[in-house]
Order: C-alpha cells, then sequence, then structure tokens
C-alpha cells in the first residue's frame, strides 16, 4: 500500500510537468494555452510550432505515464493499484500542480500509462486514432472514438484492466467536452500543422 501511494504521488507529480507548455517556452513559441485551440497538448502544438515540436511533447507525455505505470507494474503492483497510478498521471497532465491546474486532455498520458497492458493495445489505439483522424480530420474526435473504443479492446485482451482503462477513457471524454460543443457547432479546427513561412 505505501508503494503504491507513493507511485499514485510520483504520478501525479510527473503527469503535471506540461510537456507541451516547457517545449513552447523553450523554443520561443507562444504560450499554447493561449493561442489555437488554448490546449497545452501535441495537438495544439502542431498548430502553433509544427512537426518536430508536436512530437516532442508526444513523447515526453506519453513518457510521463509510461514511466511511472511501468515502473510500478515491475514493481508488481496490481491492476487496480495501476488502474490509479495511471488515472493519477492522467489528473497531473489536466490539473498541473505545477502550472496553475491549467492542463490538456490527457490522451499522450494515459496512452503512455497503458503499457503495462501491452503493445497488441497500443496498436490498435494508434490504428483506430489514424483511421479515424483519416477519416474525420479531427484530432479531437479520433481521440474520443479512440478512447470509448479503448475499453473494448482491453476486454478483449486483457480483461484484468478494462474497468481501469473505461475510467481513463471517462476521463478524456469528459474532459472533450468544449470539442464535442465545437463539433456540434461545426466550429472544431481540424487537424493541421504550422505551414513553414516562405521566403
Ligand atoms: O489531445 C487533445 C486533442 O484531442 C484535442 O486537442 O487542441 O484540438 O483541443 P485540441
Amino acid at each position: 500500500v505505501t508503494i503504491t501511494i507513493l507511485m499514485i504521488i510520483t504520478a501525479y507529480l510527473a503527469g503535471s510537468i506540461s510537456s507541451a507548455i516547457l517545449v513552447c517556452k523553450l523554443r520561443g513559441l507562444p504560450d499554447p494555452r493561449t493561442e489555437g485551440s488554448g490546449n497545452p497538448g501535441a495537438t495544439n502544438v502542431l498548430r502553433i510550432g509544427g512537426a518536430s515540436s508536436a512530437a516532442l511533447v508526444l513523447f515526453f507525455d506519453m513518457l510521463k505515464g509510461a514511466a511511472p505505470s511501468y515502473f510500478s507494474y515491475v514493481l508488481g503492483q496490481d491492476a487496480v493499484s495501476l488502474g490509479l497510478i495511471a488515472i493519477a498521471a492522467c489528473l497531473g497532465h489536466i490539473y498541473p500542480i505545477f502550472f496553475n491546474f491549467q492542463g490538456g486532455k490527457g490522451v499522450a498520458t494515459a496512452f503512455g500509462a497503458m503499457a503495462p497492458i501491452g503493445g497488441d493495445l497500443a496498436l490498435c489505439l494508434i490504428a483506430t486514432w489514424i483511421v479515424f483522424v483519416f477519416l474525420t480530420r479531427y484530432s479531437s474526435l479520433a481521440a474520443i472514438l479512440t478512447a470509448i473504443l479503448a475499453p473494448v479492446y482491453t476486454w478483449w485482451l486483457d480483461d484484468r484492466f478494462t474497468i481501469p482503462v473505461a475510467m481513463l477513457s471517462l476521463l478524456i471524454v469528459i474532459r472533450h467536452k468544449d470539442n464535442i460543443k465545437r463539433l456540434r457547432i461545426g466550429e472544431e479546427s481540424k487537424l493541421s500543422r504550422k505551414k513553414k513561412a516562405s521566403t
């Protein structure tokens, strides 16, 4: 129990390190909380700064979910504890203690935190997200639909993790409420990247 509590706190703190805000600061880009969709996540950094900045954000946001989760798995934590640790990492990303509790939507961090479930789930989720982005061009809608399917895949691949994954999915869908509103009124912006300035 002590290890579980320590890992929950560590995961929350790791999740609170906002890669989007830090990458934008280090690269002299505008703050993602005030530009584009206002969301400090890889999608918005793609809009603001282009592909390489977005890739860095995606990598570090996944890492901060994967590291505490996988480390806890190696320490022998059970599925329920791993679920709580994964949720803590996402809550850190969504409500970061280091950044005024103004965080992102938890998609990349949740994806990373599902690492202990294995590569099959990761492949299913990546494929699903890509197919929906290809069909709709909306990163947010693809993330919402992938989150809804994640517990179904998990139930199929490793039933022990279905409930923890369903809780992560619920968190992600709720966090996309503004995107859902924009999608309904046709005002959501499609996935796009910053064009290189032509000289
Ligand atoms: O992962 C966040 C994505 O689903 C939506 O991002 O910037 O379009 O609100 P954004």
